[in-house]
């Protein structure tokens, strides 16, 4: 397959702006703006694109949302990468730099944005730099800057750099950090596409660096031939960062819905070492339900819609593998300690939820927890699903119920019996 996304697999160097520019670079941009903006947003639906930052929210109709009366817009892209297992972001950024860029300039263009701010992760500070310079050669070009490509549009694009933290990845606490608020989730409505909820309080678009990248190929080849790759519902290609123990780790880019979870871990990324057996996957991080490792689960093709089928989800596609010995309560309270530490603490259910189920997830590892103390994690977690201002509370409480839902024995195995509570039920059964 050729790549829509990892093009530095076929194209060597396609970082820099000449090569780019030799291999149908920005021709996406220039058939842009020789289009009505309106005429833009519906190719990228007739696309049916999907955000690649998690939520999978079909990107033409997240991009139609913004008031096109208003006479302030703008673009963020947003580059935090801070979904656990997640690498697909940076290696874009470092091998396919302008694919980003003029992936946001051709959303710019749609929704007559005034500037693109591309927000990084503080630890990201080097791929900002490189960015900086690469907008400065763009800008050379005609490419960025006032009258792009002669086209009578301008628009500017800015570096920000973050300072490192989980929840700055959430789109609006991501708008607060940028504007140089403390980085917590802001309360919606309004939302950011809507005045008074995005960037300086002016309609914004918030897409993923992945998402982007997809957009100039949408506009060079049409959004109906982009749709023809992939299924209905997951159109197109999608980057999957494989990690965990797995012989080979790193990006995959495969067209969704043409492969397995077990193509994916035992052709392209050469199986578990040791020729250990695998027992359970995290197919979106930390964030997303654990599935155990069953003929089924390996047998489900990535898609959106197959990962809902075994009740967890594709998110970001940061597909982590458990071998088979992992304890799972190790595993739990390694995510539990993670969320612990990024809640912004704004909310009561995440800041107290996280804080007693990592305290009672530590009793049950110290061998001090009783049977009971299970299900109280359950509850606990239970508890936060659906309750929090947003979706960190819900991924917290992912890596208890799910664990415990699929893999009981695991932490029964810690606790002495003491008590005589029957096996606790899975939250939902
Ligand atoms: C806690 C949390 C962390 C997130 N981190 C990221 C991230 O690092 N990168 C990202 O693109 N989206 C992240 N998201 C999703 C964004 O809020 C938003 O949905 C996304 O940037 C929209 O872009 P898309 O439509 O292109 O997917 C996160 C969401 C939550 C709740
Ligand atoms: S759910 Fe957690 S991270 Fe999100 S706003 Fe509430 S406290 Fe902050």
């Amino acid at each position: 397959m050729t790549h829509i996304i990892l093009r530095e697999k076929d194209v060597p160097n396609i970082r820099e702006l000449d090569v780019y520019l030799a291999n149908e670079g920005f021709d996406g941009l220039k058939k842009a703006v020789s289009m009505k903006p309106s005429e833009v947003i519906d190719e990228m639906k007739r696309s049916n694109l999907r955000g690649r930052g998690g939520a999978g929210f079909p990107t033409g109709i997240k991009w139609s949302f913004i008031p096109q009366s208003e006479p302030v817009k703008y673009v963020v892209v947003n580059a935090d990468e801070s979904e656990t297992g997640t690498f697909k972001d940076r290696q874009i950024m470092e091998n396919n730099p302008y694919q980003m860029i003029e992936g946001a300039l051709i959303c710019a263009y749609a929704i007559q944005a005034t500037a693109v701010y591309i927000y990084l992760r503080g630890e990201f500070w080097d791929i900002a730099h490189d960015l900086d310079e690469r907008i400065e050669a763009a800008r050379a070009q005609n490419l960025v800057g006032d009258d792009i490509l002669g086209s009578g549009y301008s628009c500017e694009v800015y570096t920000h750099l973050g300072a490192g933290a989980y929840i700055c990845g959430e789109e609006s606490a991501l708008l607060n950090s940028l504007e140089g608020l403390l980085g917590q989730p802001r309360v919606r409505p309004p939302f950011p596409a809507q005045k008074g909820g995005g960037l300086y309080k002016e309609p914004t678009v918030v897409n993923n660096v992945e998402t982007l990248a997809n957009a100039p190929y949408i506009l060079r080849v049409g959004g109906e031939k982009f749709a023809e790759l992939g299924t209905q519902q997951s159109t197109g290609t999608k980057v999957i960062c494989v990690s965990g123990h797995v012989n080979k780790p790193g990006n995959y880019e495969l067209e969704m819905g043409k492969h397995t979870f077990r193509d994916l871990i035992f052709e392209m990324a050469g199986g578990i070492p040791d020729g250990k057996g695998i027992k359970a996957i995290l197919p979106s991080g930390g964030s997303g339900p654990i599935v155990p490792a069953t003929d089924e689960v390996l047998d489900t093709k990535l898609t959106y819609e197959d990962c809902q089928s075994i009740d967890t989800i594709l998110g970001s596609a940061s597909v982590m593998i458990l071998d088979e010995t992992v304890d799972i309560t190790w595993a739990a309270s390694k995510m539990t300690k993670f969320f612990k530490h990024e809640s912004c603490g704004k909310c009561t259910p995440c800041r107290e939820g996280t804080f007693w189920l990592d305290k009672v997830i530590d009793r049950i590892l110290r061998g001090e927890g009783k049977r009971s103390d299970v299900e109280l994690i359950n509850n606990v977690a239970a508890n936060m699903q659906g309750t929090t201002l947003c979706a960190l509370g819900d991924f917290a409480a992912n890596p208890i119920l799910a664990t415990i839902r699929h893999f009981p024995e695991d932490f029964y195995a810690h606790v002495d019996g003491d008590d005589e509570k029957a096996p606790v039920k899975a939250a939902g059964d």
